[in-house]
């Protein structure tokens, strides 16, 4: 057993649709989180830039004691990974690969479509962690870059006119190309779940990166035999680089509770 907390970290407040499912799967476990809410986002930035940001994100997240750090951004986990992984003798886990792996296994067709930020789509990293588990797969991603600040503005719900119209302009090529999943490789899309699964059919699986990160979390955590006491009430601890209060104000739209109480404000740039 291991008591210290599970540090996790993301671009802004998205990353707590991650925390979710973390919360979820793993009640006992005490969260440090990072939403670096001063700088978001991060997704139309180049690799250098978001190396430089996730470096600092890690670096203040690693003034606590953790066992172990989940990158919930789609963006880092597809930009930075390795260069984090390679500096931080600690486990870190990503989106990434636990998504491949959820696609891979549900794919009949080999035909998987994968939506994300531009420079999540820019890395190909799907595409190389795909493939190294499916030779058989064929890619179709999509950068939806609009999608981050519809969600962030609450428009996610069925029927809202805007939202759907940008979904399906974005998700044409992909719906065209007759993919069988989807990987929605972005902390935002879980929210917009009804309207792309309208969208795209009820035949399309579809992927929600944070769930898998949480599953994978879980599944490093007991097999190091490190997981919590799971009947313990875990304790979260939530930072963000802008005002506390706004991501409080926010937090309930991805995490589905009220969290005002417990936000600090960070000054990200010291670290
Ligand atoms: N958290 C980012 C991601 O999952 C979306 C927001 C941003 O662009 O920073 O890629």
């Amino acid at each position: 057993m291991d008591n210290r907390p599970i540090g996790v970290f993301d671009s802004g407040m998205g990353g707590l649709t991650a925390v979710r499912q973390m919360i979820r799967l793993l009640p006992g476990e005490d969260i440090v989180y990072f939403g670096d809410t001063g700088r978001v986002p991060y997704g139309g930035r180049s690799a250098e830039t978001i190396v430089r940001y996730a470096r600092q994100d890690v670096a203040f997240l690693r003034s606590f004691d953790l066992k172990a750090i989940v990158i919930a951004c789609g963006t880092v986990s597809t930009t930075a990974m390795d260069v984090l992984k390679g500096e931080n003798d600690l486990p870190i886990l990503g989106v990434v690969q636990p998504a491949a792996q959820a696609a891979a296994s549900a794919t009949k067709t080999g035909n998987i479509g994968v939506i994300g930020t531009k420079a999540t789509i820019r890395s190909g990293a799907y595409e190389t962690a795909i493939s190294a588990l499916l030779s058989k797969a064929q890619l179709t991603a999509k950068a939806c870059p609009l999608l981050v600040p519809l969600v962030e503005d609450g428009r996610v719900r069925r029927g809202d006119a805007v939202t759907e119209r940008v979904v399906e302009e974005y998700l044409s090529s992909v719906k065209a190309a007759g993919v069988d999943t989807l990987v929605l490789g972005c902390t935002h899309y879980p929210l917009l779940m009804d309207v792309i699964s309208d969208y795209m059919g009820n035949s399309v699986t579809l992927i929600d990166t944070g769930e898998e990160a949480a599953r994978a979390a879980a599944a490093l955590l007991a097999k190091r035999n490190q997981l919590n006491d799971p009947d313990r009430a875990g304790v979260r601890l939530y930072y963000a680089s802008d005002s506390a209060e706004d991501f409080a104000a926010t937090a309930n739209l991805f995490l589905g509770k009220d969290i005002s109480d417990r936000v600090e404000r960070v000054a990200i740039e010291n670290y």
